[in-house]
């Protein structure tokens, strides 16, 4: 199972360095193959110690440059970061990444040999239309994206379910993976959306699910570990 930590604009440098240490404490006991992925806020990257893999929530396609607020390739080179998060709902909404710009990002980074999480996930006035619809939207985010990149994992994130506590049911998990595993050719796909301790068990039981993207629940590395050994 891949069990992956998004903090988005949550956590400093300091209380990821407690974090890291505490949570590192505890992945002793975690299943040989399991993978642990922890993506801090820019101003967090380092070169930290343990068993998990530190990634970026975002970058600019570009290696440098006159890009105001933005980091590039040569800052996540300082830290040997190469692994990034591309086209999490909060950036194609709130941040109006187009498809066109997520797919522009992934090349790039697919060209620089990074390990991709690639998000997708439907707004709730889409899973309300049926899934004939959602099918169709979550297809269109795969617009420009090489789905057969060997470092490629896929994370579905139903927009309705990502910080309102509410998970997807198992139903609705298990149909769209489903599917999903059909257009990704065999790529590791992720469930993520209100995923946390009391309910890991059931979601990474669901034929189709290889792991779970945390936000919330992952903040604290009690309830991130304890999803990770349960
Ligand atoms: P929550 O676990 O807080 O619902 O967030 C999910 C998510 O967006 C992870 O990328």
């Amino acid at each position: 199972m891949i069990f992956a930590a998004n903090f988005k604009t949550n956590h400093t440098r300091q209380s990821t360095q407690l974090y890291m240490k505490a949570l590192n404490e505890k992945l002793g006991a975690k299943k040989p193959d399991d993978k642990v992925y922890i993506f801090p806020p820019s101003t967090a990257l380092d070169t930290y110690e343990g068993e998990f893999t530190v990634g970026t929530q975002n970058a600019y396609p570009a290696h440098n440059g006159a890009y105001t607020g933005e980091i590039g390739l040569e800052q996540l080179d300082e830290f040997g970061i190469q692994t990034i998060l591309i086209g999490h709902s909060e950036r194609r909404e709130l941040l109006e990444e187009s498809q066109a710009k997520v797919a522009d990002k992934f090349s790039f980074f697919k060209e620089q040999g990074f390990e991709i999480i690639y998000c997708i996930g439907e707004p709730l006035h889409i899973r309300e239309q049926g899934f004939d619809s959602v099918l169709k939207y979550l297809l269109a985010q795969f617009e420009g994206i090489d789905v057969d990149y060997e470092k490629l994992i896929i994370a579905y994130e139903p927009i309705w379910a990502i910080g309102t506590g509410r998970s997807a049911t198992v139903e609705e998990i298990s149909t769209t993976h489903k599917a999903l595993k059909k257009v990704i050719n065999g790529k590791p796909l992720l469930y993520g959306g209100s995923a946390k301790p009391t309910n890991i068990q059931e979601i990474t039981s669901i034929v189709g699910v290889d792991g779970v993207l945390v936000g919330s629940a992952s903040l604290n590395a009690d309830s991130f570990s304890k999803m990770i050994l349960s």
